[in-house]
């Protein structure tokens, strides 16, 4: 593709890793709440002591302890449910920097609750970061989406997850008790949160708005331009504008797309599915049982020191997310999906087994590879490609609505799962993890079927796929080495049903 070297430019680079300051954050609220829970457990009860003279009584204890975790999932459901309208009333860089305060006001009441005696500030503060996380699962896919130039869309889509990943290690590190996990620190691990908000924000109004809410939907065409001309590193972005405004005069007939329309509309009924079924592929693979849950699964396996055997998890996910990242441009979306799901299936069936027979000492080991290759299945494609797909499937009009729904999906089952795992442990026993396998098979033959590969081509030739509109003869996908793609693409472009 002609100037395709340039367009990977230092600004753009900056503008990429401003935007995933907010992944980080996501990965790191979601990842250190495990460390501290028997500091937090402690801190309720001399709480309850001061108040009413008198120890909390462990049922109290626990629930008092679940819903200050499960709480975030909730405020996390009404951030994301809350993306599209932001994104299309302050745009996408304004709303990132508004979103903002947001982790300032949770991180500060869940820092003050110990000088303050009180723990309904780390509920109240747990609630509010996981407003603040619900809305960048939305805004940052969409931003680096947007931004991107279309052959790279997949690779730096998958650098949200490689912020989330980064995070969630970064949270299982320093919550261990010789760094900020101890007695007296734990108020400032959970505070700390408010460091990288500060940081974006002094680094947002360095970066563009996306060139193509200037253009589409500010109809800013000289402000489009100049923050491409940066973006790209050249005065040529003749190219990239004509697409966006392609896709903006077919916007002009579609007008804004509110939810009730999108799921109203017989055009958006596809990808829409598409987008949902993908989000509940990530969370109902079960890959929050492990992360919130792997110290009690690596015990169970008789491992010695489980929070390594975390920390390790936490790396092998990192190193796989960046595994992904070199390869979602060559092998697909799709196929790196199905790969990861059936290598997942695998993987669980391998857990079963060694829980099943974890009388033979050797079996400790099964289980924790099991842990490992579900893990680094995981992140080669259910992780990532969820979270910037449902950019790539809907066009300007109809994406910020979509990544809502979408979200919104993700968010709720990531709650029902985290909330109902222990209890179906205590029901299924070393069986638990059939239940996933079960899951992964139906998301893998669904995939197989109905997805779509989006490599290498624009949003409005993604979105008129759907549209049932005649295919614009693909004519971007011919301009990539034809020896870089191994994916399985079904020969079929599917259109509308
Ligand atoms: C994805 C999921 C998140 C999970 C993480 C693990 O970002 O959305 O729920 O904890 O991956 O890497």
């Amino acid at each position: 593709m002609e100037g395709q070297e340039k367009q990977v430019t230092g600004y753009l680079l900056f503008s990429l890793a401003t935007a995933v300051i907010g992944s980080l954050q996501f990965g790191y609220n979601t990842g250190v709440i495990n460390a501290p829970e028997q500091k937090l457990r402690s801190f309720f009860n001399d709480t309850w002591m001061e108040r009413y003279g008198e120890p909390i009584s462990p049922g109290v204890c626990t629930i008092v302890w679940s819903v200050a975790v499960a709480i975030f999932s909730v405020g996390g459901m009404v951030g994301s449910f809350s993306v599209g309208v932001m994104a299309d009333r302050f745009g996408r860089r304004r709303s990132m920097f508004l979103v903002n305060s947001l982790a300032v006001i949770g991180g500060l009441l869940m820092g003050f609750s110990t000088m303050c005696s009180s723990y309904e500030m780390v509920i109240a503060g747990r609630l509010v970061i996981g407003l603040f996380c619900g809305l960048f699962t939305g805004l940052t896919p969409m931003y680096v989406g947007e931004v991107s130039p279309t052959p790279l869309r997949g690779a730096f889509g998958t650098l949200h997850q490689l912020g989330v990943v980064v995070g969630i290690l970064i949270a299982q590190i320093f919550g261990l008790e010789a760094l900020l996990g101890s007695d007296k620190l734990w108020p400032l691990l959970l505070a700390l949160t408010v460091a990288p908000a500060v940081l974006q924000c002094i680094l947002l109004p360095f970066c563009p708005e996306s060139p193509r809410f200037l253009l589409i939907n500010l109809k800013q065409e000289e402000q489009a331009r100049k923050a491409l001309v940066r973006l790209r590193g050249t005065e040529d972005v003749s190219k990239d504008l004509q697409e966006m405004k392609e896709e903006s005069a077919k916007m002009a007939m579609e007008k804004k797309v509110t939810i009730p329309e999108l799921f109203r509309s017989a055009a958006y009924r596809q990808p829409l599915l598409i987008a949902v079924m993908l989000q509940l592929s990530q969370q109902l693979s079960g890959i929050n049982a492990v992360f919130y849950y792997s110290t009690g699964i690596f015990s169970t396996a008789g491992v010695k020191q489980p929070i390594y055997a975390t920390i390790g998890a936490g790396i092998v996910n990192t190193i796989f997310t960046v595994v992904s990242l070199f390869l979602v441009e060559k092998a697909g979306r799709r196929t790196l999906h199905l790969v990861g799901l059936g290598g997942m299936a695998v993987s669980a069936l391998l857990m079963t087994i060694s829980l099943l027979l974890k009388d033979i000492a050797a079996m400790s080991y099964v289980a924790i590879m099991a842990v490992m290759l579900f893990v680094a299945m995981f992140e080669l494609g259910p992780g990532p490609i969820p979270w910037f797909i449902v950019a790539e499937l809907f066009s300007q009009g109809p994406r910020p609505a979509a990544m809502a729904v979408a979200g919104c999906c993700n968010w709720t089952a990531n709650f029902l799962v985290g909330m109902s795992f222990p209890k179906l442990v205590e029901l299924c026993g070393p069986w638990v993890f059939l239940i996933f396998t079960a899951f992964l098979i139906i998301f893998f033959i669904f995939t197989f079927i109905k997805v779509p590969e989006t490599k290498g081509k624009t949003f409005d030739e993604i979105a008129r796929s759907f549209g049932g509109a005649q295919p614009p003869a693909l004519s971007g996908v011919e301009d990539f080495p034809a020896s870089a793609s191994v994916d399985t693409t079904p020969p079929t472009w599917p259109v509308k049903e």
